[in-house]
Formats: structure tokens, C-alpha cells, sequence
């Protein structure tokens, strides 16, 4: 009897350990590649024919919502399907990567939008440090000279929009920074400082003016383009002028910790570890990590998520653990983590199949001017599949 209530023990013991055994990293990084190639497959048959179209969210009605090269978000789809072929390079992968990537091309000539990085970098660049097409090189050097033509030498810093001339004379927006890589890049492909420095000024103008004491970030800052020093500090997808709109904390994390990779420099690191400390310790974090969409919002627990937010932040914060060998890179790797399981839990992970053939539900776009609001978007599936890649290439190392 002694023996059989202890072997009764044992089992439940043995049950209870299992029940709350984490399921592990790799596995949960397998599960999410997995869903994602397969969706993102269904998406490239579902566009294929549709010659300039890329996947952007999914309308109110339930039906998908795309775009054509001009939306800053056209080089998503395509750098998703490089980072899918990069993992598993299948000649089907290739196909739609090179497919999609080729649909963006005439972005390299726009000169009205500062997105170019977003646009050409995620596509192109994904292309060609992963297939070395030597066109693909020319088109990213050509959208380099457009993004250029956006830079005001008194300002010191890249225009974001020539919208709303009356408001702001000189929009310069947090999100900006993830348009510098395209320029470091180019930079060292042609030995031209002039990409480099404009970088740098435009890094430093940001540090400068867009950071609040506690390295919380303005969305917009409008310069005076006579003086070119900043005379409006505003929010436009935020909740309001000093609250901290989710994505736009995301952005400039991910913008300082690549500045930090690309160019060495402390300030940079500093910076994104700034960043992250005020990211991390926020009281408004969820216990599941994925950010509301404004850390302020003042309905929380009752008010969207932004997945997007959190897919960017743990591909920034990824990378920051690798910059940063101390506690805090530890601290990110760890947050990452749980913010890479809640993303491929079902919660955020969709069925295949489903969600439109996206891979991740529940982003906000843009919740003031009520537009994509508890949505998929297509860069919430990209940092996802980046981060993923990221985490794994850790793991094997
Ligand atoms: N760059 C626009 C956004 O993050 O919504």
C-alpha cells in the first residue's frame, strides 16, 4: 500500500513537472518559421498575378488589404520571403523573393518619401546580401542618392513628410532611424562618407531632440528649417504629445542598436540601452510583453495591442544582447524571449490558413485616425521572422 501511494506521488509529481515545462526556445522558433513560410507562401500565390501588389493588412470587411510599391511598407513581404529562404532555401522561396523584390523597384526613384530604407533595404538588401544579384546592388545605391536628396545640411537630419507644410515646417519622425541602415550600407558599398555622415548627423539631431529625460521618444519633431532648430514636438499615431505610442519606442531601439552594430560607436549602444531599460521596466508592460499600443493609453488592460511593436522590439532587443555582454544584454535576451513565445502562442500566432495568410494577429497601425486597429500587418510578420532568425542563430552558436 506504502509503495503504491508513493509510486501514485511520483506520477503526479512527474505530470505537474510536465504540465509546467516551458516548451523549449528551439521548438517554439521551429513552430513559428514553420507557420510563417507556410503562410507567407499562401500570400505570394495569392498576389502572384496581381503585378504590383503587395500584402499591407486586412480591411474591416474581413478581406485583404494591399498595396502597390509606393506605401512605405511595400519591402516587407519581399524581405520576409528572403529571411523564409535564408532558413529553408527552397527554389520556391526564391521565386516569390525574387518576385516581390523586383515589384519595389521603382521606389529607388522616389525623392517624396523618406521610407526608402523600409522600402529598399528589407527587400533588396535582404536579396543581395543573401543571393549577391549585382542589380540588386545598383538599385540599393540609387535609392541611397534619393534618400540624400531628403537631407537638409541646417537641419542636419532627413525630412520624414512633405505633408502639413502650415504645422511643421521640417517633420523629422522617430521612425526615421530605421532609414540610416540603407545609408551605412551604402556607404561602405561606394566608399562614399557622404552616407555615413549624413547618418551620423541625423543619429545625433535625434538623440538630441527626440528624447525625453527618461528616453521615452517624441514621434514628431518639426525643425526650423531657417535656424534648424526644433520648434514642435507632437505625436501623429500616438495617444498625445507626451505619451510613449508603442511602435515608436520600437523603432528607436531597433534604430540606435543597429547604428551601434553598423558603426561601433558608444554613444549609439548607450543610447539603445537607454531605450531598452525604459522599454523593459515600464510599469504598462503586460505580463505577456507584448506592448499595448501607446504605453500611456489610459484604458489599459482595455485597448489593443500592437504585436508589431513587440516583433520589432525583440529582433532590437536580440541584437542589443549581443552588444552588450553585461546584465542588461541578458535582460533583453531574456525579454525577447518571452516576447517571442507570447508572439507564437496562439494568441498571436494565427492558424494556418487563416488571418489572410498572415502570420501574426493583433498590430495596431494607426489608432487615432482609426485605421488598421487589432490587425495583421505585414512588417509585425517580418520583425517577427527576424527575430525568429535571430534567436536561432544564437541558439547554435
Ligand atoms: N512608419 C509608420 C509606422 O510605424 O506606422
Amino acid at each position: 500500500m506504502k509503495k503504491r501511494t508513493s509510486l501514485l506521488l511520483l506520477a503526479a509529481g512527474l505530470l505537474l513537472i510536465s504540465c509546467t515545462k516551458q516548451e523549449p526556445v528551439s521548438a517554439v522558433i521551429e513552430r513559428g518559421l514553420q507557420t510563417a513560410t507556410r503562410q507567407a507562401l499562401l500570400m505570394a500565390k495569392e498576389l502572384e498575378n496581381q503585378e504590383d501588389k503587395f500584402p499591407k493588412s486586412v480591411k474591416p470587411d474581413g478581406t485583404l488589404e494591399t498595396s502597390d510599391y509606393r506605401w512605405w511598407c511595400s519591402g516587407f513581404f519581399p524581405g520576409e520571403l528572403w529571411y523564409l529562404y535564408e532558413n529553408n532555401p527552397t527554389p520556391e522561396l526564391k521565386k516569390y523573393a525574387e518576385m516581390y523584390t523586383q515589384r519595389v523597384e521603382p521606389a529607388k526613384n522616389l525623392t517624396n518619401t523618406h521610407d526608402l530604407g523600409f522600402m529598399l533595404f528589407c527587400s533588396f538588401g535582404n536579396g543581395y546580401r543573401i543571393a549577391q544579384n549585382p542589380h540588386y546592388k545598383d538599385v540599393l545605391i540609387a535609392g541611397a542618392h534619393s534618400l540624400a536628396t531628403r537631407y537638409n545640411p541646417t537641419v542636419c537630419a532627413i525630412k520624414s513628410w512633405d505633408s502639413n507644410k502650415n504645422v511643421w515646417q521640417y517633420p523629422v519622425i522617430i521612425d526615421n532611424m530605421m532609414n540610416l541602415e540603407l545609408f551605412t550600407w551604402a556607404s561602405k558599398e561606394t566608399d562614399n562618407q557622404m552616407f555615413s555622415e549624413m547618418a551620423h548627423s541625423h543619429a545625433m539631431k535625434t538623440i538630441e531632440n527626440h528624447f525625453r529625460p527618461d528616453f521615452s521618444s517624441y514621434h514628431v519633431v518639426s525643425y526650423d528649417a531657417i535656424t534648424g532648430k526644433a520648434h514642435i514636438k507632437q505625436t501623429h499615431q500616438g495617444l498625445s504629445d507626451e505619451s510613449a505610442w508603442a511602435r515608436g519606442q520600437a523603432w528607436g531601439l531597433y534604430g540606435y542598436t543597429m547604428m551601434a552594430r553598423e558603426t561601433g560607436d558608444k554613444e549609439y549602444l548607450e543610447q539603445a540601452c537607454h531605450i531598452a531599460t525604459f522599454l523593459m521596466n515600464h510599469p504598462n508592460l503586460p505580463e505577456d510583453k507584448i506592448p499595448y499600443w501607446d504605453f500611456n493609453a489610459p484604458a489599459i488592460p482595455d485597448t489593443p495591442r500592437d504585436a508589431s511593436a513587440a516583433a520589432i522590439m525583440a529582433s532590437a532587443l536580440i541584437e542589443l544582447s549581443q552588444l552588450d555582454k553585461g546584465a542588461l544584454g541578458k535582460q533583453c535576451l531574456e525579454l525577447a524571449e518571452q516576447q517571442i513565445r507570447s508572439l507564437s502562442s496562439p494568441e498571436y500566432l494565427a492558424k494556418p490558413e487563416t488571418n489572410r495568410y498572415f502570420a501574426l494577429m493583433h498590430s495596431t497601425g494607426h489608432l487615432p485616425g482609426n485605421s488598421e486597429v487589432d490587425v495583421p500587418l505585414s512588417y509585425a510578420d517580418y520583425y517577427y521572422v527576424e527575430a525568429l532568425l535571430r534567436l536561432k542563430l544564437i541558439l547554435a552558436h
